[in-house]
């Protein structure tokens, strides 16, 4: 017997392969590009932290889900071409860049890098 599996849901860190086979060094797959149209975003967790993963335009970029003013999540805000506002007091930051572009005194927000192979979106955090 088998009891309920509670463990959360982590993406996999390691076995990644590339297009040819070779290892994604660090990158960990985070979702299907196809579940992601255009405009859209999502968070998913990696390493329990909140990323943000979002497609502009068919490509993707991934930014820490934490607004730079007070943390609230950037997945509740609203992604308008390249720029991601803040659903709580309005900051605007770039998805390519994390980059504050206006809004209340906040920081940068991290970004991390994105592969896509196939049809899988791949993340590679700071510990990957
Ligand atoms: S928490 Fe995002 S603008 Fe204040």
């Amino acid at each position: 017997m088998v009891g309920p599996d509670t463990a959360p849901q982590t993406p996999q860190r390691s076995g990644c392969l590339g297009k040819a086979g070779a290892p994604l060094d660090g990158f960990v797959p985070v979702t299907r590009a196809s579940e992601l149209s255009p405009g859209a975003m999502k968070w998913v967790a990696i390493d329990r932290e909140r990323v943000l993963i979002a497609n502009v335009d068919g490509a993707f970029y991934a930014l820490r889900d934490a607004c730079g003013h007070r943390r609230a999540p950037l997945s509740k805000g609203t992604l308008a071409g390249h720029v991601i506002e803040c659903a709580l007091h309005f900051a605007r930051f770039d998805v390519r860049t994390g980059k504050l572009l206006s809004g209340p005194a906040a920081a940068d927000v991290p970004t991390y890098q994105v592969r896509v192979e196939g049809d899988t979106v791949y993340v590679k955090t700071a510990s990957g």
